[in-house]
C-alpha cells in the first residue's frame, strides 16, 4: 500500500540520512526503483513530474501501475507516490488519482499567492492523510541550452510557509535540475543554516540531487536535509546503457528486436544507480 512520506521524512530528519526521491518515466524505471528499494530494505519516494504523467497516460494509470507492483513484487518497504514540481491543478489532479503524496511548487508565484494556494492544500491533505512538499525560492536548470543558476530562497518566507503545516519544505539554496555548470560555485550552506535555523524540524528537500559531490551531500544531510530529488542521474545511465546496447547490434539478429531484451540494459543501470544513491544518502536498512 503506498504511504505519506510524513513518517519516512520525520524519521530521515532524526536519524540524519535522506530519502531518495527517484523519478519515474515508464513502467522499467519503476520496476527496477521498488525492487532496489526492497533489496535495501529502504523507504523510497517515486517522484513524478506533470511531463511524465502525461507521457505515462495520466496519473490514474501509474496509481494502478505502482499499485500493482506494490502486490505483485512483494514490496514491503514503506513507498510513497508524489507529484514533482506540481502547479496547483496538478496537485489536485494527483490527490484525486490517488498519489499519497503531492508537491505545490508555488515558488513562481509571490509569496502571498504561494501562502494562498498552499493553505488549501495543507487542509486538503490533512485530511487525506497525503503528505506535502511546498517550495520557496526557484531551483535553477537548464531551458533551451541556458543554465540559471539556482535562486537561494528567504528564510523568513520558508519559515511563514512551514508554519502552514506542510509536510516537507524545498528552498532554493543553489541547486539546480540537471548537470551543473563547471562554473558552479556549489550549494550555499549559510543559506541552508539560516532557512534550518527559521524552520525548526520541518523536513527539507534538495532537489537537482544529480551531480552534487558526496561530501555536500552528507553536509546537506547533517543541516535538516531529509529527502533528496535524483532525476537526471537516471536518465543518463538509463541513455548510455540502451545506447551500448544497440552499437553492439545485439537488438538485431536478424528478426527485429525485442523491446524487452532492448530495455534490460537500461533497468539493470537504474538498479545499480539507485543503489548507489541509496548508500550515500544513508537510507539503507531504514525502512
Ligand atoms: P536532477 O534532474 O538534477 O537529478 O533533479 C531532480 C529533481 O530535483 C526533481 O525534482
Amino acid at each position: 500500500m503506498l504511504v505519506s512520506a510524513k513518517d519516512m521524512l520525520n524519521k530521515a530528519r532524526d536519524g540524519k540520512y535522506a530519502v531518495g526521491q527517484f523519478n519515474i518515466n515508464n513502467l522499467e524505471w519503476t520496476k527496477a526503483i521498488l525492487l532496489t528499494a526492497e533489496e535495501m530494505k529502504s523507504p523510497v519516494i517515486l517522484g513524478v513530474s506533470e511531463g511524465a504523467g502525461k507521457y505515462m497516460c495520466g496519473y490514474k494509470t501509474i496509481v494502478g501501475m505502482v499499485n500493482g507492483m506494490l502486490d505483485c513484487l512483494n514490496i514491503t518497504v514503506p513507498v510513497a507516490l508524489h507529484l514533482d514540481h506540481g502547479s496547483f491543478e496538478g496537485a489536485k489532479a494527483c490527490i484525486n488519482a490517488g498519489f499519497s503524496s503531492v508537491m505545490f511548487d508555488g515558488s513562481h508565484y509571490a509569496i502571498e499567492e504561494n501562502i494562498a494556494k498552499t493553505t488549501a492544500l495543507v487542509n486538503t491533505c490533512d485530511v487525506l492523510g497525503l503528505s506535502l512538499e511546498a517550495e520557496v525560492g526557484s531551483i535553477g536548470g537548464e531551458e533551451d541550452g541556458v543554465v540559471g543558476m539556482g535562486e537561494c530562497a528567504d528564510p523568513d518566507e520558508c519559515k511563514m510557509i512551514a508554519d502552514l503545516g506542510v509536510t516537507m519544505l524545498a528552498a532554493g539554496i543553489g541547486n539546480i535540475h540537471g548537470k551543473y555548470p563547471e562554473n558552479w560555485p556549489g550549494l550555499r550552506f549559510d543559506v541552508l543554516e539560516a532557512i534550518k535555523a527559521k524552520t525548526g524540524d520541518m523536513p527539507l528537500v534538495l532537489h537537482g540531487g544529480t551531480g552534487i559531490p558526496d561530501d555536500m551531500i552528507k553536509k546537506a544531510i547533517s543541516l535538516g536535509v531529509a529527502k533528496i530529488n535524483v532525476n537526471t542521474e537516471c536518465q543518463l545511465v538509463f541513455q548510455e546503457a540502451t545506447r551500448a546496447y544497440i552499437e553492439a547490434g545485439k537488438d538485431l539478429q536478424g528478426k527485429g528486436f525485442d523491446p524487452r531484451k532492448l530495455l534490460a540494459p537500461g533497468f539493470e543501470a537504474i538498479k545499480l544507480k539507485v543503489k548507489e544513491k541509496m548508500e550515500i544518502f544513508g537510507s539503507v536498512g531504514k525502512a
